[in-house]
């Protein structure tokens, strides 16, 4: 209780702001809790109170005074091309922004596929050529979240994780955190039974869609993504795609956006 709180400095470069959206309806903690009790959550343009000028400079006044002790979020990426024109944030190349943020900070949580893997605005043929974050930090430890968005109780584990042991969770090769990466959506899917006896959904509202059959035949990546959804669930627990009827896009996979997750007419 008397432990300072961690400065945090949340970026936003090409996204679409769902992360935050996530981030903000977590029930195990409350995310009002992690904002007002357990981090500083000093500059992030979506939640902050400050705008122009006055939120921009306190970026140069936690770097100052927290120097190495603050951590850096990001949601989206910085697109290359153009020296970054894309994507433009005070006044200046967002990719301009990260670089100088993430020179002092104490390691970085990349938010989403789109910090993690470039997600849909990296989609072929990339015209802004969005990148994700360990393509332009490359002397700082890197914290992949992914999902599009990632599940809101897996984004403020994290953090608490990062608060309590004050070190980084154990990562797999990709730089996922393993104890929400660590297992395919099939491996805990709760229409696994169908799919090991055979029973799949054909087509849209057929009898074994009624039946819940598994969605395998449907498209889903469920085989190949590796997430917390099918155990931890989406709304505090309540659902999550395959429940809702539809199979697994894959959403946290790198690369998914040009693997033939979306329907093409
Ligand atoms: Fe939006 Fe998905 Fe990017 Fe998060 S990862 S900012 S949800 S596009
Ligand atoms: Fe696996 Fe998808 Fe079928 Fe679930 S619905 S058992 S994740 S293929
Ligand atoms: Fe994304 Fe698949 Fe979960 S689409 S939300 S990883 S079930």
């Amino acid at each position: 209780e008397t432990k300072p709180r961690i400065p945090v400095l949340w970026l936003h470069g090409l996204e679409c702001t769902c992360c935050s959206e996530s981030f903000i309806r977590s029930a195990h903690p409350l995310a009002s809790d992690v904002v007002l009790s357990m981090i500083s959550l000093d500059y992030t343009d979506t939640l902050m109170a400050a705008a122009g000028h006055q939120a921009e400079a306190i970026l140069d006044q936690i770097g100052e005074k927290h120097k190495g002790r603050y951590l850096l979020a990001v949601e989206g990426n910085p697109p290359l091309a153009q020296d970054g024109m894309s994507c433009i944030v005070g006044g200046r190349p967002f990719l301009e922004q990260l670089r100088e943020v993430a020179s002092d900070c104490l390691a970085v949580v990349a938010w989403g596929s789109c910090a993690s893997f470039g997600c849909v605005q990296a989609a072929h043929p990339n015209p802004t050529q969005a990148v994700p974050v360990d393509r332009v930090i490359h002397d700082k430890p890197i914290i992949k979240v992914p999902g599009c968005p990632p599940i809101a109780e897996v984004m403020t584990s994290v953090i608490v994780y990062l608060l309590t042991f004050e070190r980084l969770p154990e990562l797999d090769r990709q730089g996922r955190p393993k104890m929400f990466y660590g297992q395919r959506i099939h491996d805990k899917c709760y229409r696994r039974p169908h799919f090991d006896a055979g029973q799949f959904v054909e087509s849209w509202d057929d009898e074994g869609a009624r039946k819940g059959y598994c969605l395998y035949k449907m498209g889903c990546k469920g085989p190949t993504t590796y997430n917390a959804c099918s155990t931890v669930r989406w709304n505090a627990g309540v659902s999550f795609p395959i429940q809702s009827g539809h199979g697994c896009i894959g959403c946290s996979e790198r690369d998914f956006w040009d693997k033939g997750s979306f329907y093409q007419h």
